[in-house]
């Protein structure tokens, strides 16, 4: 048994011996004094009757006991001190047995008083006995009645309080037993809870070995692939490639490319979902920054005749991990690049500080814009635009949301500006800057 169960059933227990302790107290004193009321008020009767004998008249006493109330509901008898009956009721309560040889005839002429239970002929009978203190001798006045019918409303309240005392204790059981049922049944499930967390936790973990154990198994041979492909590309070191070849070994340099990026791009959303990324953040100057990063992009734009300008209103820095951020704006301009036309394609990067004092970076470009209908789900995991696209473009949909989940580690948000309407426009926030209006 643990020690919660022990504690439960040891609480229970108190409950059930609490609660059937008090009803039993409180009942048992109620009953009492029906009965030491009973026992009363026939004493009372049998002091005043032995008054009226006492004071009154022998011929108007036999009067007086029947219509007294113990004389209607009892043998009421008096006796000389020789045992003869001066008076007594009609009553057949005792069939003839001699009222002289009873005990508390004796008791009364001895001067005692008193009441008694006491087995008269077979019958348990409420007996008094009086002492009468007549001039010159002594007089007994006895009351003999039936114990049923003395302590009926008694003996009824003393059943009634058994039956409300196991009624109770049962009613008390049942809930105790309810409770304990109910709480095994809690324990248990707690119990399999735990159970299924330390697995899930250990799947977790196991999940993040794999990860990353395919992430790097996945990297070396790409990058193999990348630096022989590089090789094969430049003439000075294998000699020069025909036309076709050129262009088969650029396909799978492209291709490597993709490779690594989605490798990479995996192993990010998972860090980011198990929050295992360490953000290294420092003080970036805003203006190097969006240069540098642009000049990385400087090739691929190039190579496909699009220009990329700037829109830079504040001057200063921003608190941020430099790669992440560039990660970001990277991915929002390859998703440009992926859509705007061949010639004539524009991307601008722009950055401005809103009512909040947030750094806001904006990357808006001339294509065909996210049609409105999928505008909500744009940074869900592995969300794209219709199946063409990402078989068009080759890509994940992972980007957004790693950019989504990025940005919301540094603080601030991501969204699609529905507002902008000549293409496709990205807005993200960062806080912590210190920036300045230019
Ligand atoms: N600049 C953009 N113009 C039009 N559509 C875009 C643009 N950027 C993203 N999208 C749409 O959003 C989808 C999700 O983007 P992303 O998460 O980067 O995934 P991926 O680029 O791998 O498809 C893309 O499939 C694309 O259809
Ligand atoms: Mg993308």
């Amino acid at each position: 048994m643990n020690k919660d169960r022990f504690l439960l059933v040891f609480v229970f227990l108190i409950v059930v011996i609490a609660s059937v302790g008090i009803i039993a107290y409180f009942s048992q004193n109620a009953v009492e004094s029906i009965r030491q009321t009973t026992i009363d008020r026939r004493n009372a009767d049998v002091d005043n009757l032995s008054i009226i004998i006492k004071e009154a008249n022998p011929h108007l006493v036999n009067k007086a006991i029947s219509t007294n109330y113990l004389g209607m509901h009892s043998l009421v008898a008096i006796l000389d001190s020789n045992g003869n009956v001066i008076t007594s009721t009609n009553n057949t309560i005792l069939n003839n047995i001699s009222l002289k040889k009873l005990d508390i005839f004796k008791q009364a002429i001895n001067g005692e008083m008193g009441s008694k239970i006491e087995t008269i002929g077979g019958t348990k009978m409420f007996v008094s006995y009086h002492a009468i203190q007549m001039p010159t001798t002594t007089w007994a006045l006895l009351v003999i009645r039936p114990y049923d019918d003395s302590f009926s409303a008694y003996e009824t309240a003393k059943s009634q309080v058994i039956v409300t005392v196991v009624l109770v204790t049962l009613l008390v059981t049942i809930f105790g037993l309810y409770v304990t049922r109910a709480y095994n049944s809690i324990n248990d499930l707690a119990k399999k809870l735990d159970i299924a967390i330390k697995e899930l936790i250990q799947a977790d973990k196991e999940k993040g070995e794999f990860a990353s154990m395919v992430s790097h198994d996945l990297r070396t041979p790409a990058v193999v692939i990348k630096s022989y492909t590089g090789m094969l590309l430049d003439p000075k070191i294998y000699g020069s490639l025909n036309e076709d070849q050129e262009k088969a070994v650029q396909a799978i340099s492209n291709s490597t490319q993709k490779l690594e990026t989605l490798i990479d791009d995996i192993f990010d959303a998972y860090k980011l979902e198990m929050k295992s990324l360490k953000l290294e953040k420092e003080d970036i100057d805003i203006s190097n920054f969006i240069q540098q990063t642009i000049f990385e992009l400087t090739p691929l734009c190039v190579k496909k005749g699009v220009s990329i300008t700037t829109n830079i209103k504040v001057k200063g820095s921003v608190s941020c991990d430099s790669k992440r951020i560039s990660q970001v704006i990277s991915n929002l301009i390859k998703n440009s690049l992926d859509f705007v036309p061949t010639k004539g394609g524009q991307i601008t990067i722009g950055v401005e500080k809103d009512e909040n004092s947030n750094a806001v970076f904006t990357i808006s470009d001339n294509g065909p814009g996210v049609p409105q209908e999928h505008v909500e789900h744009l940074f869900k995991k592995f969300y794209q635009v219709g199946k063409i696209s990402s078989k068009q473009y080759g890509g994940s949909g992972l980007g957004l949301s790693i950019c989504s989940l990025l940005v919301q580690a540094h603080g601030g948000k991501i969204w699609l500006d529905t507002s902008y309407t000549e293409g496709a426009s990205f807005k993200f926030t960062l806080p912590d800057n210190k920036l300045e209006q230019i």
